[in-house]
């Protein structure tokens, strides 16, 4: 199956008219707990492995679209060139929806773009519930979740609130690979940001997911490394155990990050500045804070931490951005 006939399935019966003159969405970003790195399908970015997310709800990206005479592209305000990657990647995806009428697209983002804050999550999953306003169509959110996929992987845990899986699915069309959001949620969870770099990274990761996939002598490790992580995690989760849950968190970034270390050649998204906040993290913990800490693919830290601990946490991280979840 070709991403276009996956599209075409989906949206069979739906207009591909605009209905509206002006369509706005947004949609939040998405940070992994346990993360997906690496593709069983390149295509229709189909996952090798299933992974796990916490949806950051005031963070994320506001999509309007307007029909035009030409396909136009605004980021943040500033008109950018359909020839960048990042503009050529979007008419591909847009290419997909056969629509009759080129768009006018503008996005508002509150996070940095391509900084490893999720910010392709947000963005694909925007741009598909703004092309559903437009043309008025009825998707359920499965549907929804298996199209913003298409864009970028993680973009399909983007639709829902809370704990999101994205299960790997077994079908060689993928349409069994998509969100599911978690009736159990972590208690009395706070999370945040530390935003220590802000400038896009220079590897994306889709490059950084081949490269490791076709290099590491320890990547076919990966997807057992993930089975057990998520499990471990998934029983911390019944038991409503924090510490369990943040070890393995931790847990399943240092072992991803290990990871494209033994790549070729190697990756890394970590900086001195990274380091530090771990430090700073292990540090608290000694002091006896259940704080716990993830990372992408870029230098910024996300941490995960109980209400009771937030005072002390902000004053040692002062410029957190945080997130109620
Ligand atoms: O969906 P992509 O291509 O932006 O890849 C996301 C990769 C990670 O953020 C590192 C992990 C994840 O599960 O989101």
């Amino acid at each position: 199956m070709t991403p276009l006939k996956t599209v075409q399935k989906i949206l069979q019966g739906q207009s591909r008219r605009s209905a509206l003159e002006k369509s706005e969405a947004f949609a939040p970003i998405n940070i992994a707990l346990i993360k997906y790195w690496g593709k069983r399908d390149v295509g229709l970015n189909l996952p090798e492995t299933d992974s796990l997310s916490l949806t950051f709800p005031e963070w994320g990206t506001t999509t309007q679209l307007s029909p035009s005479d030409v396909t136009s592209l605004e980021i943040n305000g500033i008109p950018t060139d359909l020839d960048t990657p990042l503009g050529q990647r979007l008419q591909e995806f847009l290419a997909l929806f056969e629509l009759e009428v080129p768009l006018a697209i503008r996005t508002y983002s509150n996070i940095p773009i391509g900084a490893g804050v999720a910010s392709s999550a947000s963005g694909f999953a925007a741009l598909v519930l703004a092309m559903e306003k437009l043309c008025g169509w009825d998707l359920d959110p499965q549907s929804r979740s298996i199209l913003a996929r298409l864009g970028s992987g993680s973009a399909c845990r983007s639709f829902w609130r809370g704990l999101v899986l994205w299960k790997r699915g077994t079908r060689p069309d993928g349409l069994d690979s998509h969100g599911v959001p978690l009736s159990l949620q972590i208690p009395n969870l706070c999370t945040g940001f530390l935003l220590l770099h802000q400038k896009p990274k220079k590897i994306s990761s889709r490059s950084g997911m081949r490269r490791t996939q076709e290099t590491s002598p320890y990547y076919p490790m990966w997807s057992e490394i993930v089975r057990q992580d998520l499990s471990t995690f998934l029983q911390g989760l019944l038991q409503q155990d924090f510490q369990k849950m943040g070890q393995v968190v931790e847990r399943n970034a240092w072992s991803l990050h290990r990871l494209l270390e033994t790549a070729t050649p190697a990756l890394s998204y970590t900086t001195a500045e990274t380091i530090a906040a771990i430090q700073k993290v292990f540090d608290l913990r000694q002091q006896g804070v259940l704080l716990y800490w993830t990372q992408d693919a870029g230098p910024n830290i996300k941490l995960l931490f109980q209400r009771e601990h937030q005072g002390v946490v902000q004053r040692a991280f002062p410029g957190l951005l945080l997130s109620d979840p």
